[in-house]
């Protein structure tokens, strides 16, 4: 099977479940033209964020790696009025295209930007006393995974979903022998998940236009 195949597949049913959608594909465009990486979420993923938002009612979320702002539009429309959306990005630029899409999608309201090295800004919210997270994506640098997880761990409540991409990096991971630095990242990453008793959770593998991946999910039980 072919990755020929799973992009027809992902356009085939993608075409038939997710209306298109020109506040998004403005977001694309947009980042783009900017000249970011083309590594956003996929719209079968961001639709998977929005409704696992939505079956989560979560009112508070927390997001590792903005972009241009893709992946935050489905998670904050899955959010009621008085939810929020904090999001961390450490390059400048990536923010600037990630507000003009967010407010060309009406939702500057939901989200709020943190400008910064992710393992700087998360000891910030943390001193900050806010409430506690409902969903947590994290999304940004590969090798620091584990210590992203450790943080999503100490802010969020019991219940919270932990979700964590680009863990299968086209096999790569189940490679002990590797040299790859965002793999070793994952690996650590899984073996902290491991022995970490106050989650459980699973990894899915996807294929489709992006090529093989996957995602792992994680509850908070305690
Ligand atoms: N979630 C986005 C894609 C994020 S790509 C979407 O699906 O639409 C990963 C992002 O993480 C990039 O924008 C990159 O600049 C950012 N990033 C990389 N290292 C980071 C760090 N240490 N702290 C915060 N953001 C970081
Ligand atoms: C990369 C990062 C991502 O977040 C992603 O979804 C795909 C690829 C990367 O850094 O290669
Ligand atoms: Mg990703």
């Amino acid at each position: 099977m072919s990755e020929e195949t799973w992009a027809a597949v992902e356009k085939y049913v993608d075409g038939l479940l997710i209306p298109s959608d020109p506040v998004l594909e403005a977001a694309v465009a947009a980042s783009e033209a900017a000249g970011l990486p083309d590594i956003a979420v996929t719209s079968s993923q961001g639709k998977l964020l929005y409704l696992l938002a939505r079956l989560q009612r979560a009112r508070r979320i927390l997001e590792v790696g903005t972009l241009g702002g893709y992946s935050t539009i489905w998670l904050a429309r899955a959010l009621p009025e008085d939810g929020s959306v904090v999001t961390i990005e450490s390059e400048k630029q990536h923010c600037e295209v990630a507000r003009v899409n967010v407010e060309r999608a009406d939702l500057s309201a939901l989200v709020e930007f943190r400008e910064g090295k992710a393992l700087d800004v998360l000891p910030e919210l943390a001193a900050e006393g806010l409430e506690p997270f409902d969903l947590v994506f994290i999304d940004a640098d590969k090798e620091n995974t584990e210590a992203y997880f450790r943080w999503a761990l100490r802010l969020s409540r019991v219940g919270a979903a932990i979700l964590v991409d680009n863990v299968i990096r086209q096999g790569k991971v189940a490679e002990p022998e590797t040299d790859d630095a965002p793999v070793e990242g994952m690996r650590r990453f899984f073996e902290m998940l491991a022995a970490e008793p106050r989650v459980t959770a699973t990894t899915i593998q996807t294929v489709g236009r992006k090529g093989y991946d996957g995602f792992t999910l994680a509850m908070v039980v305690g």
